[in-house]
């Protein structure tokens, strides 16, 4: 129940965006504006705010570091092949999935644990 609360008020945020006329990019993606519409239409409910993955049935894959092309991914979000809720036009448009593909491939991702000097005495 406090996941639907959550999903409709995502909703909501989201086309109060829309309205606001929040949503205009380039077919390059917009980073910035990917990460607002990644947030406000809940993909980091399972794949995590930075894209980390890990929630539901089974992990959901993390996004960090996208490999799948821009055009993949619109294909991918209208008809996802198992868990995961489609996205329509109506719901997120071309331009805003090229802003998310932006934001997922500007995430770092994986630190490698030989970087990190606190684990390397
Ligand atoms: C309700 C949970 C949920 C939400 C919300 C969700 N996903 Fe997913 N996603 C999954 C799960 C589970 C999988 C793996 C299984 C599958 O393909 O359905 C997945 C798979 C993916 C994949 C494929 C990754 C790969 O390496 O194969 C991409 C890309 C993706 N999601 C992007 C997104 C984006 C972008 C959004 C928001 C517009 C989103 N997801 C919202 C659960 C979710």
């Amino acid at each position: 129940m406090k996941q639907i609360v959550t999903y409709a008020a995502a909703g909501l945020a989201f086309a109060l965006a829309c309205l606001a006329g929040a949503s205009t990019a380039s077919a390059a993606g917009d980073a910035t504006k990917g990460k607002e519409t990644f947030l406000a239409v809940g993909c980091f409910t399972c794949h995590g705010r930075a894209g980390e993955g890990g929630r539901l049935n089974y992990p959901a894959p993390p996004l960090a570091q996208l490999q799948m092309p821009v055009e993949g991914l619109q294909v991918f979000l209208r008809d996802p092949p198992n868990d995961m809720p489609p996205y329509v036009k109506e719901v997120l448009s071309d331009d805003e999935i090229a802003n998310i593909h932006a934001f997922l491939q500007s995430l770092p991702g994986r630190v490698d644990p030989k970087t990190i000097p606190l684990l390397n005495p």
